[in-house]
């Protein structure tokens, strides 16, 4: 049994397995990259963004800089296993190869809350800036019928000011003592997004270039007509000792805003599921990669300055559409006007994107025997994976009327940084190889000295910096205890991979992205890890039920 667990799949076979696919192989490396940003730019910077600017000051640039920095480290581990394995299922596969069956299970199972859970927040998001667009032009939809019921349900419970919510709660029709409250138009535009990824990838990537290109735009004339409102004294508010600063709120106020700001990241991976639809996926997957995470990561950095020069950070709070925002204060309706529009075309490219990539990751594992064969099922017309496709749309439609945006937003984070950090360690437990001309390959940097001086340097820095910190670590008062808890863990963490890599002369790049990843989790908030600890062991639950019992390496 225990042998089961861990036995491994052979890369040669996963590479033979996709040979019989009959996938259109059609995506370029522009393809890819544009791919990568219409998977990258949506929901996060054109919601989440205004929360986190709230949460950490102007200081949360510097999160966005840690952020794109572990994102980096994380692309290029990714990038080495795309090269090497070119097949559909992306992390879930890079899992089997390396650290065998019931990791890749739990990666597959983590990343359905990458796709289809994440999903369900840029729907929602999605609907909000569709429903404010309406408005402006003058066309109303009922507030019972555009947000969620969980949203409506905690605003009139807590006497929210938002009147929008209580709104919705006090018109909404029932039956019984039941209120009819929900998203229709995230419902709608998941119903359409399935229909598309259904009909076909070529006609899929027509539509995401188109708004690619679009929200590209935006966003420099964002920054553009940003730039000229800004007043640098923005940049150092008042902290709580009344004192100008940058991080108003401290360092622990920036780490408070790492769900929204990582999900914001979240997509640059996503490109490695379409493996098997690529012309050179060895060549042009890295690059696809390493080029759309570069260019998100200097649009964010711009954007956070933007927005935390135009205003003060504290009116950034409960804002869900900052982008818009910003020029509603400063009264320029255009710029309003233009922003809600294709903030609204911006979200529909991330859900084409993810939605296309969580079939492809079923069909991995169906071909694995972990799922039923239905999963497996290429369209004789579209050639695309229908069944796990229609199965796709139900999974972000129907949480949609039962959950809410800070839950979602919240779970789909946790699970993408553990399947990261996953990703990462997988690197460092397969065998070196010869580089292979025109194809990618990671730098092997010997981190036998290095990481274990990094451990000590960053343990020495922080010590001479904050003399209280590590002794503080230790003192569970109600203050901040999983931050504390966590923290130590990842002492721990940092203090074997250290030994680890001494002995074992590990490569340091996915150790810096194990590093990374791990320290971006230690900002989760404890119910945010109970959620993530159950829903692991729901998956474990259904893999000793079915996957292990039907594996193909049985
Ligand atoms: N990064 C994607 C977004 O922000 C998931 O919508």
């Amino acid at each position: 049994m225990f042998e089961k667990l861990f036995r491994k799949k052979s890369m040669a076979s996963f590479l033979e397995a996709s040979h019989s696919n009959k996938l259109h192989k059609v995506l370029t490396v522009q393809d890819l990259t544009a791919l990568g940003i219409a998977a990258i730019i949506g929901a996060g910077s054109f919601s989440s963004l205004g929360e986190a600017c709230f949460k950490g000051g102007p200081g949360v640039v510097l999160l966005f800089i840690i952020t794109g920095i572990a994102c980096g480290f994380t692309a290029l581990c990714y990038a080495e296993f795309a090269s090497r394995l070119p097949v559909a299922g992306s992390a879930y596969t890079y899992a089997y190869v390396s650290f065998g069956e019931l990791a890749a299970w739990i990666i597959g199972w983590a990343l359905l809350m990458e796709y289809s859970i994440g999903n369900i927040y840029v729907a929602f998001s999605w609907s909000d800036y569709f429903t404010s667009l309406l408005q402006r032009l003058h066309l109303h939809i009922p507030e019972y019928l555009s947000c969620s019921y969980l949203e409506a349900k905690k605003a009139f419970a807590n006497q929210s000011s938002n009147a929008e919510l209580i709104a919705a709660w006090n018109g909404a029709p029932r039956i019984g003592s039941l209120r009819i409250i929900f998203d229709l138009p995230a419902i709608i535009i998941n119903i359409l997004i399935t229909i598309l990824v259904y009909i076909g990838v070529k006609e899929s990537r027509n539509f995401s270039n188109v708004m690619v290109a679009l929200k590209l735009l935006v966003i420099f004339l964002v920054i553009a007509v940003g730039a000229v409102y800004i007043q640098t004294v923005n940049w150092m508010p008042l902290n709580s000792e009344g004192l100008p600063s940058f991080l108003p709120n401290g360092f622990s106020g920036v780490m408070g805003a790492v769900s929204g700001v990582f999900f914001a990241y979240i997509g640059f991976d996503a490109i490695s599921v379409f493996a098997e639809e690529s012309k050179n996926p060895q060549r042009d997957l890295p690059k696809g990669m390493i080029y759309s995470l570069v260019i998100c990561t200097v649009i964010y950095i711009l954007l956070a300055l933007v927005l935390t020069g135009i205003l003060d950070y504290k009116q950034f709070d409960g804002v869900g559409d900052p982008l818009a925002f910003i020029f509603e204060m400063k009264h320029n309706a255009w710029m309003q006007l233009i922003v809600s529009f294709i903030a609204v075309i911006a979200m529909t490219s991330v859900l084409l994107v993810f939605q296309m990539g969580q079939p492809r990751i079923w069909m991995s594992m169906s071909r694995d025997g972990l799922l039923p064969p239905a999963f497996n099922k290429i369209h004789p017309r579209f050639l695309t994976p229908s069944f796990a496709t229609i199965v796709t749309g139900l999974v972000v439609g129907i949480p949609i009327l039962f959950t809410d945006k800070t839950f979602v937003l919240d779970f789909t984070s946790i699970a993408t940084l553990f399947a990261f950090a996953l990703v990462c360690g997988g690197i460092l437990l397969i065998p070196r190889k010869e580089k292979i001309e025109g194809r990618f390959q990671l730098k092997y940097i010997n981190g036998k000295f290095i990481f274990p001086l990094m451990t000590l340097s960053t343990f020495f820095i922080i010590n001479f910096l904050f003399p209280d910190y590590f002794k503080n670590l230790f003192v569970l008062d109600g203050n901040e205890e999983t931050l504390k808890i966590s923290s130590l863990v990842y002492w721990c963490l940092l203090l074997i991979m250290s030994g680890l890599a001494f002995v074992k002369n590990l490569s340091l790049i996915p150790l810096l992205g194990v590093a990374s990843c791990s320290y971006l989790l230690t900002g989760m908030t404890a119910s945010n890890w109970a959620w993530f600890i159950c829903w692991l062991l729901i998956g474990l639950i259904i893999y000793f039920y079915y996957g292990m019992r039907k594996s193909r390496l049985n």
